[in-house]
């Protein structure tokens, strides 16, 4: 199922994303007066040491982690306070006792809800990666004072309870890697304080939450991939001014992307691949100036590459693969000198490829396969040492190239002479005879002329090529040693003019 897939990958980008996280919640932070998280030396009001050790008994903390005889404010993992009130509670990293399958997590998550509802200053609850493994108690509405709310990874399965849009005081949410299901729509609409939200990696469906992405103008985060959602992608939410990260990938939206009124400055992020979305990629895209990385992999998107696009100076990655795009790259791209990655793949691009491409100064990923490019790769401006991953298959590229320095799979179904598992000459033939350029098959090389000695194709970290590299150094230090031999027996020669060797100085000389 699509839903393990999407856990694993999400694991893999943790790190980033925790980051972001780590970083927009620190904004949250001190963009209030008050410091949350500022321990108090006062002691704490007795109902809610009361109510924390009720709660540590009904989430059977594994360990000796928070300890009757000690402040909870000053040496309980997890807890922070403000003159004496809990105002933050996490469970990161706890885990409950040894539990067995008679375990029922909706009673635990009910009886934890109803003991922090007691709690009247706590503002952010925090239960990353405990988990509950039950359905969202419909008491959560209780806790309708909370500014944060981080349920991400808590095992949670089932619809949003009907309280749930009680909690419209949260600037962060996040329940993301659960599986949740059913509509968001009538339960969030109302979060206009919302900074942050991520459902990411659960099993919502219908519409987005389009009154929220009318009215929340203080959105910075957004991640709804990984879902069920259907129908479009509003044009108000061009509202969001504020937008940093829009990711709603792995969906089943429809309709275009609306960038004539999608005009967020701040943007960084978009990822909404993996949709069903069509139509042109407008020339607006200009707009988006802070723009680093593009992603719109996997849907129906027409048209060419708008040349506007070198307008997003920032862009770090292009990702475009899978969609039913034509013409010619935009020479202007070439002025994106951001660019780390470029991945054009399984579309009909055609024409040939701009040779400045190969020279941005920080490309590491150069995928074009599975298009229609022709025309000679510009191997004399290639810089192939930066790059390493490249993929050229299935075009029409021709000419010579040096193969024995490129893996088969990765120039393979071209027209390049003396290739192996190139296209057939009738097939090229054919294909150039279509765009109006004669295409000769020419011999295959003759052995004097095996490549040029001056290109070395140099990718890092790849072991079957540089254990090619030293092959053909090797064959080159041999060519060198062997043409030493012959300058000597060439000197010897002109010494003694007779021997064995004499006849051979002629053919030198
Ligand atoms: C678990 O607890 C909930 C109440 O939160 C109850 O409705 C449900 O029936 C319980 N399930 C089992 C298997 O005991
Ligand atoms: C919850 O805890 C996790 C792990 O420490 C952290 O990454 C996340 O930012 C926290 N959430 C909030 C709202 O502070
Ligand atoms: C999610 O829930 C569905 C049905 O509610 C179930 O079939 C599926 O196995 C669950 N997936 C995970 C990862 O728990
Ligand atoms: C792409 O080009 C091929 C070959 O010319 C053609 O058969 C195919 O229909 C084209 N696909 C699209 C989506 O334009
Ligand atoms: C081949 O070598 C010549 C000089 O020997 C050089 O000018 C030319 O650029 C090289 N071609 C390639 C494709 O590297």
């Amino acid at each position: 199922m699509a839903f393990g897939r999407c856990f694993r990958s999400f694991e893999r980008m943790d790190i980033s994303i925790s980051n972001t996280r780590l970083l927009l919640w620190l904004f949250l932070i001190l963009s209030r007066s008050e410091s949350v998280y500022a321990n108090s030396i006062v002691d704490i009001d007795a109902h809610e040491m009361q109510s924390l050790l009720t709660l540590k008994e009904i989430l059977q903390l594994q360990g000796d982690i928070w300890q009757e005889n000690r402040n909870p404010c000053s040496s309980w993992l997890g807890i922070a306070c403000e003159d004496g009130h809990v105002v933050s509670v996490s469970l990161f990293s706890m885990k409950y006792q040894a539990v067995g399958p008679s375990q029922n997590g909706s009673l635990m998550l009910e009886k934890a809800v109803q003991t922090l509802s007691t709690m009247s200053f706590l503002r952010s609850f925090n239960a990353t990666g405990f988990e509950f493994r039950g359905q969202l108690p419909d008491s959560l509405g209780k806790l309708g004072k909370l500014n944060a709310l981080d349920l991400t990874g808590t095992a949670l399965y089932g619809s949003l309870p009907a309280s749930f849009k009680l909690l419209s005081r949260l600037n962060f949410l996040s329940l993301a890697k659960n599986n949740l299901t059913g509509s968001i729509s009538p339960f969030v609409e109302g979060f206009y304080n919302l900074q942050y939200i991520d459902l990411s990696c659960n099993s919502f469906t219908s519409l987005l939450p389009f009154t929220l992405f009318f009215k929340a103008s203080q959105l910075m985060y957004v991640d709804l991939s990984h879902n069920g959602f259907e129908g479009v992608i509003p044009p108000f939410m061009g509202n969001l001014v504020n937008l940093r990260h829009l990711a709603l990938g792995h969906n089943f939206l429809q309709g275009s992307l609306p960038l004539n009124h999608l005009k967020w400055p701040h943007l960084e992020y978009l990822d909404i691949s993996n949709n069903n979305l069509q139509g042109p990629i407008a020339d607006s895209i200009s707009q988006l100036k802070s723009l680093s990385y593009l992603n719109l992999a996997h849907n129906y998107f027409t048209g060419s590459i708008p040349s506007a696009i070198s307008s997003c100076t920032k862009l770090q990655t292009l990702i475009l693969d899978r969609n039913l795009l034509t013409d010619k790259l935009p020479l202007s791209m070439i002025t994106l000198k951001n660019l780390v990655v470029l991945s054009l793949s399984s579309n009909n691009l055609s024409g040939r490829i701009p040779s400045k491409i190969f020279t941005l100064p920080r490309l590491t990923t150069l995928v074009l396969s599975h298009n229609l490019f022709f025309g000679m790769l510009p191997l004399n401006e290639l810089k192939p040492a930066l790059i390493q991953v490249f993929d050229i298959s299935y075009n029409f590229l021709e000419g010579d190239i040096p193969e024995s320095l490129f893996p088969v799979e990765k120039i393979m179904k071209n027209c390049f002479q003396g290739a192996p598992t190139q296209h057939s000459p009738k097939a090229c033939k054919q294909f150039y005879r279509r765009i109006g350029i004669s295409w000769q098959e020419t011999q295959p090389r003759s052995g004097s002329s095996t490549g040029n000695n001056t290109f070395t194709w140099l990718v890092q970290g790849h072991t079957r090529k540089n254990k090619r590299l030293l092959v053909i150094l090797g064959c080159a230090a041999g060519g060198a040693f062997v043409l030493v031999i012959a300058g000597f027996c060439a000197l010897c020669n002109e010494r003694h003019k007779a021997g064995f060797w004499g006849n051979h100085s002629h053919m030198i000389h």
